[in-house]
């Protein structure tokens, strides 16, 4: 049995008092983390707050990028040494955001899941079509391409620790959210290519989650899907208390 995750990706959204007061409106209400792991990826410089805030309770802490790179002349650039140093559990790597905006590549990504890994932080792997993809048909090759991409040389041991992101670019930050059926194709779609890269044994313990939209109206849609184990949430991970209630959606 995989254990469902509720993971927020706050983007670049918060300040240290925004972020603090979430924490103090969150941790005393999560579900017990026998039933749910409930992780906030916040921006990098209030991510030492956070750890220290979320100590002993149910509320993980995770980043939304890293570096490959371990130190050097990368200006502007979070490492995973300094992940690592700063506590945080988990890391969100190739966000659609980082693809389209910031030009990450498919290597890109797969160097820092390398590096993630090495340093025992959990990545979140996001993969998913653009709306012209599933127009054409091209989902499943889109979604392989990524996922095979990512996963390149990866040498999983903890398969737990290791989550794929379905998120539709076209369904996200848009209210426009997937179909818990389109969800759960395409999240099953990964966990075959998965299973095709490793083992299905494997595959069945790595956690993929539904991004796009997600909001207390509809995860229970999402997490009746066998393939689907809980959700990436943008916008609705932003309030302490739709936080809470996802949360409790996925531990129902
Ligand atoms: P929204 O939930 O705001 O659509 O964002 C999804 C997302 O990009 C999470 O990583």
């Amino acid at each position: 049995m995989r254990k469902p995750m509720l993971a927020g990706n706050w983007k670049m959204n918060k300040t240290r008092d925004e972020a603090i007061e979430f924490t103090l409106a969150t941790t005393k209400n999560l579900p017990c983390e026998c039933k749910v792991d409930c992780v906030v990826c916040a921006p990098a410089i209030i991510l030492r707050d956070l750890v220290k805030r979320a100590e002993g309770t149910n509320l993980h802490i995770g980043a939304q990028n890293m570096c490959e790179f371990e130190s050097g002349a990368y200006t502007g650039e979070i490492s995973p040494v300094m992940l690592k140093d700063t506590q945080v559990e988990y890391v969100i790597l190739g966000h659609s955001e980082r693809r389209a905006y910031y030009n990450e590549t498919n290597e890109h990504i797969n160097a820092k899941v390398k590096k993630a890994l090495e340093f025992e932080l959990k990545p979140i792997i996001c993969v998913g079509e653009v709306l012209e993809e599933r127009e054409a048909n091209k989902t499943n090759e889109v979604l392989k391409t990524q996922t095979v991409a990512a996963l390149e040389g990866v040498e999983i041991t903890n398969p737990e620790d290791v989550i794929v992101a379905y998120e539709p670019v076209w369904a996200i930050g848009t209210g426009k959210s997937a179909s818990a059926q389109i969800a759960e194709e395409a999240c099953g779609y990964i966990r075959s290519v998965i299973a095709e890269l490793y083992s299905k044994e494997l595959a069945d313990k790595v956690r993929i989650l539904y991004g796009g939209s997600v909001k207390p109206a509809n995860i229970k849609e999402y997490m009746a899907q066998p393939n689907v184990d809980g959700g990436l949430v943008g916008g609705a991970a932003l309030k302490a208390d739709s936080f809470v209630e996802l949360c409790q959606a996925c531990a129902e």
